[in-house]
């Protein structure tokens, strides 16, 4: 018995990048040198007012528990922003501070899911909304989008994949792989479409702060205030402010939902930690400076990459409105044998080979449910853009 492990376990996938990271890992320990576009964190150091307030916090002994739900002070600002941006309305007592955002989305999981509930994802999606369902009992139902619909859900599919047994619909945007960003009329069209059906909506707000060219960024809560009342916002610093490892997010939740999610977290984590709280407060009530001078850097990134991987010969990549990936569709590349004679068959070759031949990792798209394509992250500098941008097309000129 004692070796036995969770059944609920088996229907979980352990990640597909771990074996590419381990490759990575070997290959920089003998001294190649590797660039990584697979991070899902800034290059940036977090602001040096959000770490002057981490260390203030702990000199002046913010070292104890604090409540479940977070400190006051943290979760009225909170509320007060999303008042402020989303235009809907919320109090602390709605928030709940989590360990990151992953943890606000794990609270809900185990707060609202149970077997026999599907939960609607649209893909390609995030990899730990699939797992967290399935640690939860429930069943993910996949809505697919294309490259040509912009990496959006359609209406129509979404309407399609509702079934009694929906307990809660995802919505990512921008969104982690593709940075596909919903415009107002997009979103308004998907309220539509969830407006008569009673499932929670999951709004997925983490890279909210990262929009490019002027995109006009909008909750889906703003859109559709009526369906407020089933509304979980998901957000967090650990993006935006550059701050993943202080592992602050939060919800923004009905007040029954929030005590659940409260009694979850009371259970598994008690709280997040203490001084990186007072970080957070300290980043939510930052001037827009630095946040401004990381977004920019960003855009131009972005634009270098994107520019540089559709001049490679049959990758397509769409522009992403938001975010810090570029996803793209390499499915031209299929097929095709390398000089050591070994057939791409899938994105998980296609990595492989990137990362012996040219010395770049990557995520295959496999991984966010998309196969045939490729996630690269840009949170890494143009000229690190410009050398691995160089050293793949030498990879992609062997391919025969
Ligand atoms: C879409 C999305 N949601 C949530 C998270 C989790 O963020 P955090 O680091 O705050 O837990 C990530 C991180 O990769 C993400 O990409």
């Amino acid at each position: 018995m004692a070796n036995q492990l969770a059944a609920r376990l088996n229907a979980v996938t352990p990640s597909v990048t771990l074996a590419i990271n381990a490759r990575a890992q070997e290959l920089r320990a003998r001294g190649v040198d590797v660039i990584s576009f697979g991070a899902g964190e800034p290059d940036f150091d977090t602001p040096e007012n959000i770490r002057e307030a981490g260390r203030k916090a702990i000199a002046e002994g913010r070292t104890r528990y604090t409540p479940v739900s977070g400190i006051p002070e943290l979760r009225r600002a909170i509320a007060e922003r999303s008042v402020a941006t989303r235009g809907a309305p919320a109090k602390a007592e709605n928030v709940t501070v989590t360990v990151g955002a992953k943890g606000a989305l794990f609270n809900f999981a185990l707060a609202a899911l149970e077997e026999g509930d599907e939960v609607v994802i649209p893909t390609p999606c995030w990899v730990s909304y699939p797992e967290q369902v399935r640690i939860a009992g429930a069943t993910p139902v996949y809505v697919e989008s294309t490259l040509e619909q912009g990496w959006k859900v359609s209406p129509e599919a979404l309407r399609a994949a509702l079934t009694p047994r929906t307990k809660a619909v995802v919505l990512c945007t921008p969104s982690n792989p593709t940075g596909a960003a919903y415009t107002v009329a997009e979103l308004e069209a998907l309220a539509d479409v969830l407006r008569p059906h009673d499932c929670w909506i999951l709004s997925d707000e983490i890279y909210a702060g990262l929009v490019y060219d002027g995109f006009v960024q909008r909750s889906i809560v703003s859109v559709a205030p009526d369906l407020a009342p089933r509304m979980v916002i998901i957000d967090g610093v650990s993006k935006t402010y550059a701050m993943t490892g202080w592992r602050v997010g939060w919800s923004i939740a009905p007040t029954h939902l929030a005590k659940a999610m409260d009694t979850v977290q009371g259970q598994g984590a008690t709280s997040t930690a203490t001084f990186s709280q007072w970080g957070a407060l300290e980043a939510l009530n930052s001037p827009p400076t630095e946040l401004d001078r990381m977004r920019v850097a960003f855009e131009a990134r972005r634009n270098r990459l994107v520019a540089g991987l559709r001049a490679l010969p049959g990758v397509r990549c769409g522009m992403p409105e938001g975010a810090f990936y570029a996803f793209c569709d390499v499915r031209a590349w299929l097929g095709k044998l390398t000089p050591m004679d070994k057939v791409l068959a899938t994105d998980a070759d296609v990595a492989a080979w990137l990362l012996d031949a040219a010395h770049i990792a990557v995520v295959p798209g496999s991984a966010f449910m998309a196969p045939g394509h490729l996630r690269l992250s840009y949170a890494v500098s143009l000229e690190t853009i410009d050398k691995a941008l160089e050293r793949l097309a030498g990879a992609v000129s062997t391919l025969v």
